[in-house]
């Protein structure tokens, strides 16, 4: 029986897929900043571990506990929309230490067993910001774009011994705790200084008039078509908003 670690499965995206792998018949580690029961179904084949992604110690402690894994998939991930002249470099920076570097660091710790065993997926959920022109996403967007160009260059590395990379690009979903965090803990004049307001608010207002979002599940199911997938694809978007971006590019 195959097993999954995945981080961030405390809500939206990552819950989706941990539920999805664990109805396949997967093992999944299911791990999350702050471990809890209730959010997952209960069951010998599903195991909730603690894993910041942020922290070194945290990951090498997450991995120790779930043993040997066939796949990791990289959900973990934070918001940030604003306008960029209103961005402190100290927000820039947590973005990224979690977006970027936390995605970094957890592969890292988990090639040698892949390498070592010659198989092994892994899979960064990126965005569809990466796909279109989305004003408002600056720091956002460069974190993402970032681990779209870090995946392609890893995936040769990986190829000669038996191993894949592979991004996930879902498209927008207001159901997950992913709008909310945008704008929590954020004045709004650090969000759009003044003199950007009435562009700003037009940005907005066709955000939320588009017609088509993703849901849950369809990230779910791309992450579970990436891992499977032998025929070398190396981007998988999901959902409606995010496949017509891909077409439209
Ligand atoms: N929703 C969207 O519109 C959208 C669109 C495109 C891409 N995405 C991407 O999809 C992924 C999942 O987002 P979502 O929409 O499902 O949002 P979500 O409901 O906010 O889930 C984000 C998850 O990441 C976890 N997380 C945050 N910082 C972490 C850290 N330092 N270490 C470990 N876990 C951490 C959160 O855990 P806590 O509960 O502990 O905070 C939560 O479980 C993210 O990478 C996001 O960038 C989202």
């Amino acid at each position: 029986m195959k097993t999954v670690l995945i981080t961030g499965t405390s809500s939206g995206y990552g819950r989706a897929t941990a539920v999805h792998f664990h109805a396949q018949g997967w093992n999944v580690i299911a791990t999350m900043r702050t471990p809890r029961t209730g959010v997952l179904p209960e069951s010998d084949r599903l195991r909730v571990v603690g894993l910041d992604v942020t922290e070194p110690a945290s990951i090498t402690a997450a991995l120790e506990a779930a043993g040997p894994i066939d796949v990791l998939v990289n959900n973990a991930g934070v918001p940030s929309i604003g306008v960029f002249e209103g961005t402190s470099m100290a927000h820039a920076r947590e973005v990224f230490e979690t977006n970027t570097f936390g995605v970094m660091a957890t592969t890292q710790a988990v090639l040698p067993q892949f390498r070592e065993r010659g198989s092994g997926v892994v899979v960064n959920v990126t965005s569809s910001v990466v796909l279109g022109h989305m004003p408002l996403t600056a720091v956002y967007k460069a974190s993402k774009m970032a681990i779209e160009g870090f995946t392609s260059s890893l995936a040769l590395e990986l190829a000669p011994f038996g191993v894949w990379a592979k991004t996930v690009q879902p498209g927008a979903c207001l159901t997950t705790n992913f709008s909310a965090r945008a704008t929590h803990d954020t004045a709004p004049d650090e969000l759009v200084p003044a003199p950007y307001a009435p562009w700003a608010k037009k940005v907005m207002d066709s955000f939320t008039a588009q017609e088509q979002f993703t849901k849950e599940t369809d990230v779910a199911e791309a992450v579970w078509r990436a891992v499977h997938d032998t025929t070398g694809q190396l981007r998988f978007p999901a959902g409606p908003d995010a496949v017509w971006l891909a077409q439209a590019k």
